[in-house]
């Protein structure tokens, strides 16, 4: 059942928004969490290297509203504001981000809405990441309802990249000068060839220490 909020009184309405976008976030913690043991576990290996969370401020969820010209009810937010619930997952290599991923898409009660592939088409900017619209079932006393959590998931290096752009961006109110966009541009190929050999070490590292263990 989609979440549809209480119509009649918004107090009680944005606390009950603000309780099941928290459990949400809460579940898909812990389902990350418990992938990581696991994968651990099995393979002597994290795939995650942390996670951050965040719930959007309402402030930020009624400019997002007025942004795309919606009046700003509960009943709005919950609709078109995909980002209420979001989660950053941070890893080591590249191909962790695609093995997370999968780990997600094979959780059964997980539904995915949409995919944003940054990586394989990074944005103008030179954004990386790989995002993921999902939404979960929460389970409440009297129903369940599906909520939706926006998941991020990158390597260190591009979530180093993406936090500099963006208080340089904050700075600049998005309006940065053309040079200090073309030196983001060429940092962010930097942090694609470091990744890539990060990834390329690390594998012939593996592969030593399987010959030594053969
Ligand atoms: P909003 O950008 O949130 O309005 O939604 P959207 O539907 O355009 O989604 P998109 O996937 O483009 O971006 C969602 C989120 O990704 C943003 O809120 C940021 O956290 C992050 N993001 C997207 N583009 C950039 C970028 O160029 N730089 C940085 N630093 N972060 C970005
Ligand atoms: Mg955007």
């Amino acid at each position: 059942m989609e979440f549809v909020p209480d119509k009649e009184n918004q107090v009680d309405s944005w606390q009950e928004v603000t309780l099941v976008y928290h459990a949400a976030l809460k579940q898909i913690h812990t389902k990350l969490d418990i992938l990581n043991d696991e994968f651990q576990h099995v393979h002597r290996y994290n795939p995650i290297e942390h996670i951050k969370y965040r719930m959007k401020t309402s402030e930020s969820i009624v400019k997002k509203l007025k942004r795309h010209g919606y009046e700003s009810t509960i009943e709005n937010m919950v609709k078109y504001v995909n980002d209420i619930a979001g989660i950053r997952v941070i890893c080591s290599f590249t191909s962790d981000i695609y093995r997370i991923a999968d780990m997600i898409r094979n959780q059964n009660d997980i539904r995915i809405i949409a995919i944003k592939d940054y990586i394989k088409h990074p944005k103008p900017s030179g954004y990386k990441s790989y995002h993921m619209l999902v939404s979960t079932p929460v389970f409440l006393s009297d129903r369940i309802v599906d909520v939706k959590v926006e998941i991020q998931i990158r390597t260190v290096a591009m979530d180093f990249w993406a936090s500099l752009e963006h208080k340089i961006n904050y700075k600049f109110e998005g309006k940065a000068p053309e040079y200090i966009r073309a030196e983001l541009v060429e940092c962010a190929r930097m942090v694609a060839e470091l990744d890539a050999r990060m990834l390329a070490l690390n594998e012939e590292i593996r592969d030593i220490n399987e010959a030594w263990d053969a």
